[in-house]
């Protein structure tokens, strides 16, 4: 079967295929669960402390992914109807994202063609965008349509004056831009992959959004991402919140170059780890992924209670390569959707921010400050246990055309 036909079958059958993904992931934890085991590597890696501190590296990552690749920022939800607009600047230049009378998505730079004022400051839902220096006035398809004491331009094509472009693709409930200018399309199921058909049965056009949150670290964006990518550290840093879940050093890694979901096994699947698997009970989701290559997508069942939630988490370059921010939005699935308790659900983001923002991202502050100060030949190390680290910090080296060592 070609990618476009398994997608549109996930898609078609999210249900479905939701429970098959579900399953399969189930059956790899479950293998490791028995037999003690993890995903691995073939063996270690190690890599420069400048993966995390050369400001020149930290360039070339903000140029070649953050302004390269087609980075995710929200959800069809966020921005459902004419006139909905959404900013997102973390990738560098300001972008404004709208939603034009025809229901299709435009981005621009969020500049006036003017006198590059910034545009936009409040995402309204009107369906015209007016610059707060001189008046003009702009559609939601970019034109110039209003322009006070327009004689002063007399012989300028008011055509020319239209915002300036930057791609956008609406793919699956999912928003994506290349931050960028240009008319280069995106072309989502391509850069996905054999991960599309997983990303596009679960059906975020439907999710509904929780609440967004911010959470700055004083550490390379990179060290803050590597915490969600093994299980190792659950044990040691997590003692008394994720770690009363999952046991620690056992996961299911499920790669998709350069994305990944990752299977975290949690403790009561050892209660039925005997029994035939016809009779294993359905666990509707999909794991923490990696969108490449700032994105977590965790979808999971928190509670047996609750229904699965989705969180994405997003890490972004702060100001220097030892800052970095990450915005973390939570959603619900179109099953709770009217459900009147938001509160649990609220819950759980704010669990979810407290344990990354105390626990994760404390070590981060420290590691980053020692990396900074290590002797030359140190080196980082990352076992065979944290495959999935390996396999990002390799791409990232060679899309940045860095080796590890
Ligand atoms: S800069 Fe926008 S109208 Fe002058
Ligand atoms: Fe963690």
């Amino acid at each position: 079967m070609g990618l476009e036909q398994k997608i549109a079958q996930a898609a078609a059958d999210m249900v479905g295929a939701r429970k098959e993904s579900g399953k399969r992931m189930q059956r790899g934890m479950m293998q490791h669960l028995r037999d003690g085991t993890t995903s691995r590597a073939e063996g270690p890696m190690r890599n420069v402390p400048g993966a995390y501190t050369d400001p020149e590296r930290f360039e070339a990552e903000k140029r070649e992914l953050f302004r390269k690749l087609p980075l995710f920022v929200g959800l069809t939800p966020d921005i459902p109807n004419p006139g909905d607009k959404l900013l997102f600047d973390a990738a560098g230049p300001s972008i404004v994202v709208v939603r034009n009378k025809a229901g299709k998505l435009n981005a621009f730079l969020n500049m006036c063609t003017h006198r590059a004022a910034t545009l936009v400051h409040e995402c309204d839902a009107r369906t015209r965008m007016t610059c707060k220096f001189h008046g003009w006035t702009f559609d939601l398809d970019g034109q110039l349509i209003g322009q006070p004491g327009s004689e002063g331009f007399a012989g300028i094509d008011r055509a020319e004056l239209g915002l300036i472009r930057v791609p956008v693709a609406e793919w699956h409930g999912m928003i994506f831009v290349r931050a960028t200018p240009g008319d280069e399309e995106i072309d989502v199921a391509a850069y996905l992959g054999e991960f599309a058909p997983e990303l596009a049965q679960l059906d975020f056009a439907n999710a509904e959004h929780v609440r967004s949150s911010r959470v700055d670290v004083n550490a390379n964006w990179k060290y803050a991402l590597d915490t969600y990518g093994e299980s190792y550290h659950f044990g040691a840093l997590h003692p008394d919140t994720i770690a009363k879940f999952s046991p620690s050093d056992v996961m299911f890694y499920d790669g998709y170059a350069p994305h990944h979901r990752i299977g975290f096994p949690r403790h009561e699947m050892k209660d039925y780890a005997a029994d035939p698997e016809e009779t294993w009970p359905e666990i509707p989701h999909g794991g923490v992924h990696l969108l490449f290559p700032n994105t977590i997508i965790q979808v999971e069942k928190m509670s047996p209670e609750l229904e699965f939630v989705y969180g994405f988490y997003r890490m972004f370059p702060g100001e220097s390569v030892d800052k970095a921010y990450t915005l973390m939005s939570n959603y619900r699935p179109v099953e709770a959707k009217g459900d009147p308790d938001m509160q649990q659900w609220i819950d759980v983001h704010e669990l979810v921010k407290q344990v990354v923002s105390t626990e994760d991202y404390s070590v981060s502050e420290g590691g980053q400050k020692n990396l900074t100060y290590a002797p030359d030949g140190f080196r980082i190390v990352y076992g065979s246990n944290e495959i999935a680290l390996q396999r990002f910090h390799r791409k990232v080296a060679e899309l940045i055309g860095e080796t590890q060592d």
